[in-house]
């Protein structure tokens, strides 16, 4: 299993506050059989420079990096001999924020996920407009990238005339689910009408990515797993399988 959406690095945005907090969300991913963590810091264009972003995201990995190894020393060799699970691994991308002009910008590659070409954006949570739309395309048909759209669920209630939102869905995008929207927690009603959303975009697209968005332990929380089993019940493990096979070949691209 592939968490694709997570703020799990420590102290770079409003995800994980430190390296402890940080280690006992993988742990968590690591109980729910996750195996793959795309660790996706937000980026916005209007507060750091990309090189800046990178910088922060390089420390922050490292923090994290280092903590783990320690940990890894400290195990005792009954752990390794029992076959014990490691912890997930973790890929480095970002939740790119969009920003105006962003199909042209040369350093957007930087902001893939690390050794891929796939990068995660989140769209404005507003109106979506014809010039975002361009951008998009700009992306996909100039900068040969694949673009992932982070919680595709979030927007459709700010979308006045779905014409643009049209356009944007029959480019070659792959929309991200958050499980959480799996799971009741929310007022009924808003979280019945995602819920069914988000099903039926798993019905209705061929190629649709999972990720939990966790963001701490308490109120957004690692739950890739149990979000599956709800996707299971309702439409069945091919859904899964079919959206494990995207995941898997965005990676290995
Ligand atoms: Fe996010």
């Amino acid at each position: 299993m592939i968490d694709f959406h997570t703020h799990i690095l420590p102290g770079i945005d409003d995800g994980s506050r430190d390296v402890d907090m940080s280690m006992a969300m993988l742990r968590e991913e690591q109980s729910q059989g996750i195996h793959t963590i795309i660790a996706t810091p937000h980026f916005y264009a209007n507060r750091r420079s990309i090189n800046q972003f990178l910088e922060r995201r390089q420390h922050a990995f490292e923090k994290l990096q280092t903590a783990l190894e320690k940990e890894g020393k400290s195990r005792t060799s009954l752990d390794s001999t029992e076959g014990k699970s490691r912890l997930p691994q973790i890929l480095t991308g970002a939740e790119v924020y969009y920003f105006a002009g962003m199909g042209r910008a040369d350093q957007l590659p930087q902001l893939c996920i690390e050794g891929t070409d796939t990068i995660l954006i989140e769209m404005p949570f507003d109106q979506w407009r014809e010039d975002q739309f361009r951008d998009l395309k700009t992306i996909i048909e100039k900068q040969h990238l694949t673009v992932v759209l982070a919680h595709i669920e979030r927007y459709p209630e700010f979308q006045k005339s779905m014409r643009v939102w049209d356009s944007i869905l029959e480019l070659p995008v792959i929309p991200q689910l958050n499980t959480g929207n799996f799971l009741k927690k929310d007022s009924f009603f808003s979280r019945n009408k995602k819920r069914r959303f988000c099903l039926q975009m798993l019905k209705d697209h061929s190629e649709v990515l999972l990720g939990s968005d966790c963001h701490n332990l308490t109120s957004r929380v690692p739950n890739l797993a149990a979000g599956r089993a709800v996707i299971a019940k309702e439409l069945g493990e091919e859904v899964l399988h079919k959206s494990d096979r995207t995941a898997d070949r965005l990676l290995s691209a």
